[in-house]
């Protein structure tokens, strides 16, 4: 029996010095699962660059611009992210007959991400007087801005103030500064007993993951509006739901609700591990309503919002072979180890995360057809400027 990881008890004090997507680039890192976001992400592109033209341009531009992506994790995602970012206002000062400024990219995200792979991936930086920006990037791959990386909860200030001009945040916003507490106290009626996540909890239990997102929210908006320049612009996109019951999850509620959920179950029942030790463990996530999100917006007031909606991002799933079971519970079970991985080996140590994985996807190779039909991920976007 492997007793790695009992002592180390996810309490809410230690979330964010444990929290990170499974680094490396390794079968089960992020960085090798994350084409779901990839594809996703590509989808909402239009939306991105509505937010990106409301960027208001200064005709003698300021050096340097700046651009942040807060959660960006490690792996090719936010690094096109950032330059489809820059290469947009490159654009937009070209249009204007304006030579464009240089560009800053701050990486930001907590300090167990893992930074080093992240850099590694970059791009060498362009070199100056050799053609503009934008041709030595097309040409050979380079990258047109200054990086650097900044650790730190995007629940608190991050950045100097009016420092940066445009903020981005995909798929991050979701997870929670810390499992609400009355959720983990045995005493308290919100106690989320046999459950691992929100997805079909109590109302109590529900409504204390809401209270999280919401006063979480606040926190972020409150750090953000003093770092953003007047003429900057925010896009956020995080999980959401369509329904108004916060115990349904949806996608999210698919991912770690069920099979997952049934694996944890299945420790248990094998004497692997005490119920207590399950109903220790909580997914740090919640995905919001559109309504949950707009409540914060508004009551914090800093922000004007020039788009909000719910958006369909498809599957989390990718798979070469819809028909082929195995790759199907491979990839849910892989997908699922590749963001919460790190919490449950925390909890359960390496070897029965191992086990409750291999679990997940033998019950995902069971369920792969309906799997591939129910499996949708809704996205809440939101594009923030000053009013
Ligand atoms: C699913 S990844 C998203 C990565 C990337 N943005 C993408 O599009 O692929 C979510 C990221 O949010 C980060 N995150 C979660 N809570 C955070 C917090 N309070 N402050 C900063 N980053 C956080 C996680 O560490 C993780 O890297």
């Amino acid at each position: 029996m492997d007793f790695k990881g009992d002592n180390v008890v996810i309490s809410n004090i230690k979330l964010e010095r444990l929290l990170s997507m499974k680094g490396g680039k390794g079968e089960n890192s992020y960085a090798n699962n994350s084409q779901a976001q990839a594809i996703h992400a590509r989808s909402m592109l239009h939306l991105l660059e509505e937010t990106l033209d409301r960027v208001q341009l200064m005709t003698s531009p300021e050096v340097p611009f700046v651009v942040v992506d807060l959660g960006c994790s490690s792996g090719n995602n936010t690094i096109y992210i950032v330059d489809v970012i820059i290469k947009h206002i490159t654009k937009r000062f070209e249009a204007l007959g304006i030579e464009p400024p240089e560009f800053s990219a701050f990486f930001s995200d907590l300090p167990s991400n893992d930074f080093n792979t992240l850099f590694q991936l970059l791009p060498p930086l362009a070199a100056h007087g050799s053609g503009s920006m934008e041709e030595c990037l097309a040409a050979d791959h380079h990258r047109s801005y200054f990086a650097a990386g900044v650790p730190g909860s995007f629940y608190r200030r991050l950045f100097p103030a009016r420092s940066v001009n445009v903020f981005h945040s995909a798929f991050s916003l979701h997870w929670l500064s810390q499992v609400p507490e009355a959720v983990m106290d045995k005493r308290s009626p919100a106690y989320n007993k046999g459950r691992v996540f929100i997805h079909g909890a109590s109302e109590i239990t529900a409504n204390a993951y809401k209270k999280r997102f919401q006063a979480d929210l606040a926190s972020f908006l409150r750090s953000r509006s003093p770092e953003m320049k007047r003429t900057g612009s925010m896009f956020l996109v995080c999980l959401g739901r369509t329904s108004v019951d916060p115990a349904d999850q949806g996608g999210a509620g698919l991912l770690f609700g069920t099979h997952f959920q049934d694996a944890w179950d299945d420790l248990v029942q094998e004497g692997l591990i005490s119920s207590e030790k399950r109903d220790s463990f909580n997914i740090p996530v919640y995905a919001p309503s559109l309504q949950d999100f707009k409540e914060v917006v508004e009551a914090d007031g800093s922000f004007a919002i020039d788009k909000l909606e719910v958006f369909k991002g498809g599957s989390p799933l990718v798979v070469s072979e819809p028909d082929d079971a195995a790759e199907v519970g491979r990839a849910l079970a892989t997908s699922c180890r590749s963001v919460a991985g790190v919490l449950v080996d925390a909890h359960i140590g390496d070897r029965l995360s191992e086990k409750l994985f291999l679990q997940v996807e033998r019950r995902a190779t069971s369920h792969a057809k309906e799997l591939l039909e129910q499996l949708q991920f809704f996205h809440i976007v939101a594009s923030l400027s000053f009013a």
